[in-house]
């Protein structure tokens, strides 16, 4: 949901340094991108439309700069629209993550007072908002604090001055200040973009305004003015490596790191888990929530508190909890995995829940996160990047997770930390297996010319037909549908018929025959079904086999659907890593 960067230090280009940082904050949005730098007490800026480029080649070489990279809101994809914008007379420039919500109100303002727009955006409204504030405040950084107090919404700047200065203020969207060698400061939308070039970080909170100039860094509340004293924490991720390494495709990289993050949440100490478990066995209410894939793991997870935890949870879906908003309250604990920690629509129901006094539990893969910030239990993934916009390691991580709290309140933690071990290694097995590989492969060459695709799924592997359905779709733009086989016969099965394509991943449960006989009704109507499962089934026209992994079966099931989606995306020749439309930390609402 659009990056934004800044760079200030002798050691590197700003144009370099800019660009790098933008190519790692690519998977916020991907429509367009900018860089703006100083050079001789002059600003110049760079804009593009697609991807981020390989270089800023129109730039002068410069120590200071700010880039943007676009997630398309107000305004079409077009240069123009494309950030950082120009103040009318070039003193300074300016990129935004976030959406103006009142921006109409301010517009209709300026336009009365005479300022002129030349995009579609509101980031435009927030640049005359600071030339109308810099006619009258004592400096630039006073101009944009109080301009940013107009703004309404999840909002977050970087300015760029003509004198060198870089001002950001956060309100919302995230913001992180890493200070490198020889004092170099670095700002950015995430710490992994700048980690392996920095020390230490600086976390800044919502209503935090920051000055870099000539080195030295101030903090000031955005709504006082007044001067906070910066808290810097020791960058740990100073090692982590951002690279496809070997593979052609960051998702292929990051779906064999699914053995690699399930360990990490092994690891973790049953402490933590005990007390989670405890929080959620004396609370009034329990829900999960997250949005996108984040939703589904998180349904997963309420499915598993339900069934070994023997706790009523209710998953919840970000955008959609409106009217559970009145009902959450103290005593009531809320659960959210998510990537980012900054989703907007959780982040909402996080904010209100806690302001009522409920519990928040949260595992998050960035560090520094509002949802780490805000939670009373804080799990870390600790599963390192995921670059490709779509998840698929830290939906694996995520369920791994649930399954394990769950197993934990039902007060069997070291056999669910055993059965999560088991299941890694027979994930790594099946990722190594070349001929499963294959197999998969063929199919998804096959299924990638459907025009539509259905999922069956029940019980433990609902929510993974779900998420395989949201995996289809991101990345191969196939319609799938993902359907309870138990509700098949009350609506889906009017679009049973020949040469339609039916998916099914199933375990060796208790569902598994009425799974089978939902198959038996597809197949009865001439579709045909592909089967995922333990053993072959002789109502499969097409099977993979899997092994049995009892209780965790449904994790390790999520592979096959994510390779499927992988490799039905690659026979059709998509940007696997940058599906179209989509980012994938949404940091507005
Ligand atoms: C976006 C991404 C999804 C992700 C969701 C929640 O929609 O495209 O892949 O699951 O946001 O993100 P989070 O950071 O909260 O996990």
């Amino acid at each position: 949901m659009c990056g934004i960067f800044g760079y200030a230090g002798e050691k590197r280009d700003a144009r370099e340094a800019v660009l790098e940082g933008l190519q790692r904050l690519e998977y916020r949005g991907y429509d367009s991108w900018g860089v703006g730098v100083v050079s001789d007490d002059s600003i110049s800026v760079d804009k593009h439309v697609g991807l981020v480029g390989k270089d800023a080649g129109t730039l002068p070489k410069s120590h200071i700069g700010i880039g943007h990279t676009r997630w398309a809101t107000h305004g079409k994809v077009t240069n123009e629209n494309a950030h950082p914008h120009y103040a009318s007379d070039k003193s300074f420039a300016l990129a935004h993550n976030g959406i103006v919500e009142n921006v109409a109100a301010l517009k209709s303002s300026l336009q009365k007072d005479g300022y002129a727009f030349i995009s579609e955006t509101d980031t435009e409204v927030i640049v005359r908002l600071i030339e109308r504030r810099r006619r009258t405040a004592k400096s630039l950084a006073e101009a944009i604090r109080l301009s940013f107090k107009e703004l309404e919404g999840r909002n977050t700047i970087i300015v760029l001055a003509r004198d060198g200065e870089i001002i950001a203020a956060r309100n919302g969207s995230p913001l992180v200040l890493g200070i490198g060698a020889k004092s170099e400061i670095y700002l950015s939308s995430d710490v992994f973009s700048c980690a392996p070039h920095v020390k230490s970080i600086l976390v800044l909170d919502n209503g935090e305004m920051v000055t870099v100039c000539d080195g030295e860094i101030s903090l000031v509340n955005i709504l006082t003015g007044k001067s906070i004293k910066p808290v810097y924490e020791k960058n740990l991720l100073k090692d982590v490596s951002v690279s496809k390494g070997s593979y052609d495709h960051y998702m292929l990289k990051e779906i064999n790191e699914a053995p690699f993050v399930i360990r990490q949440v092994v690891k973790e100490s049953d402490a933590k888990y005990r007390a989670l478990a405890r929080a959620i066995k004396k609370a009034r209410r329990v829900y999960t929530i997250g949005s996108g894939t984040a939703g589904a793991a998180a349904a997963q997870m309420a499915f598993y508190l339900r069934l070994y935890g023997g706790i009523e949870a209710k998953e919840l879906i970000g955008a959609e909890a409106y009217e559970y908003k009145s009902l959450i309250g103290k005593g009531d604990i809320l659960i959210a995995p998510s990537q980012s920690g900054e989703t907007a629509d959780v982040l909402e129901v996080l904010e209100l829940a806690h302001t009522r006094k409920a519990t928040i539990a949260s595992f998050v893969n960035m560090p520094g996160s509002m949802m780490t910030r805000l939670s009373d239990h804080k799990f870390m993934a600790n599963a390192g990047p995921e670059i490709c916009v779509m998840s698929t390691k830290i939906f694996v991580s995520q369920i791994a997770w649930g399954y394990l709290v769950a197993k934990a309140v039902e007060g069997k933690l070291a056999e669910g930390k055993r059965n999560l071990k088991k299941v890694a290694t027979e994930v790594e097995k099946l990722l190594a297996d070349k001929k499963f590989i294959r197999e998969v492969k063929d199919h998804a060459e096959r299924l990638a010319h459907k025009e539509h695709l259905y999922l069956l799924g029940k019980g433990q592997n609902l929510q993974i037909v779900r998420e395989g359905m949201v995996k289809i779709i991101e990345g191969s733009y196939v319609h799938a549908h993902a359907i309870p086989a138990g509700d098949l016969k009350h609506y889906a099965i009017t679009l049973m018929a020949p040469d339609v394509s039916v998916v099914t991943t199933i375990s060796n449960d208790e569902v598994c025959a009425s799974v089978l006989n939902a198959v038996h009704e597809v197949r009865a109507r001439g579709a045909s079904v592909f089967g995922i499962a333990p053993q072959m089934n002789e109502n499969f026209d097409d099977f993979l086999a899997v092994p049995d992994t009892g209780e965790t079966s449904a994790i390790l099931n999520v592979i096959p659907l994510q390779l499927l989606a992988y490799y039905m995306a690659v026979a059709l020749d998509h940007n696997v890593d940058k599906p179209r439309n989509i980012a994938k930390s949404v940091t507005v609402k």
